[in-house]
């Protein structure tokens, strides 16, 4: 290998996650939000195709699962921290609104079965509810963090060690799904203001 080739993979993984530093806890938020983003995205594009069942809710699951952790991260780390730092209460307390709103009708899909009625109507309006919330925050509360000059590397660390917990405590690394019902149910139970 050229001493030039090795000096790019070098430089290539110096700006990965994998070091102690980071990632920038926006640029971990708006990387989740593509993600929800796609997967409803994903939902629509199917939705009509009865073929597709066992795909349509793998998806469901997985937002499900997405939103749950996202939800998670914002509410214990990232919200408290942007409400000591901005003086936008009536954003934050918004935010919160929809973060319940968004709990209640995941506890809901998954309780329910592919053919209950209004099953691909909540999924539809749970992504449009997202969609608003994602915008907000990207639009309006971002700006004013990027302002405020928040430590957002070391947020982001301490995000991504949460997600990290949380994704082995929901089954996501070791395959297990019997432990996920329980912690949903937790997790969208969570009071709005604590
Ligand atoms: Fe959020």
């Amino acid at each position: 290998m050229k001493a030039k080739q090795i000096k790019e993979i070098k430089s290539q993984s110096k700006n990965q996650v994998s070091n102690n530093k980071g990632p920038d806890a926006l640029e971990m938020l708006k990387q989740d939000h593509k993600k929800v983003r796609k997967l409803f995205q994903d939902f629509e594009n199917i939705h009509e195709d009865e073929e597709s069942d066992g795909h349509k809710s793998e998806i469901v699951k997985q937002i499900c699962m997405e939103l749950t952790i996202h939800a998670r991260l914002e509410e214990e780390i990232f919200y408290p921290a942007v409400r000591e730092l901005i003086d936008e209460n009536e954003l934050m307390d918004e935010a919160a609104v929809e973060h319940a709103g968004a709990k209640a009708l995941v506890a809901q899909l998954e309780a329910m079965d592919l053919d209950d009625d209004y099953y691909d109507a909540k999924v539809i309006v749970l992504g449009e509810q997202i969609d608003h919330h994602i915008t907000e925050e990207e639009n309006e509360m971002f700006p004013q963090i990027e302002k405020a000059r928040m430590d957002t590397l070391s947020l982001g660390q301490e995000m991504m060690e949460r997600k990290e917990q949380l994704e082995e405590e929901l089954g996501i690394f070791d395959g297990t799904s019997t432990r996920r019902p329980l912690l949903m149910k937790k997790a969208s139970s969570r009071p709005l203001h604590h």
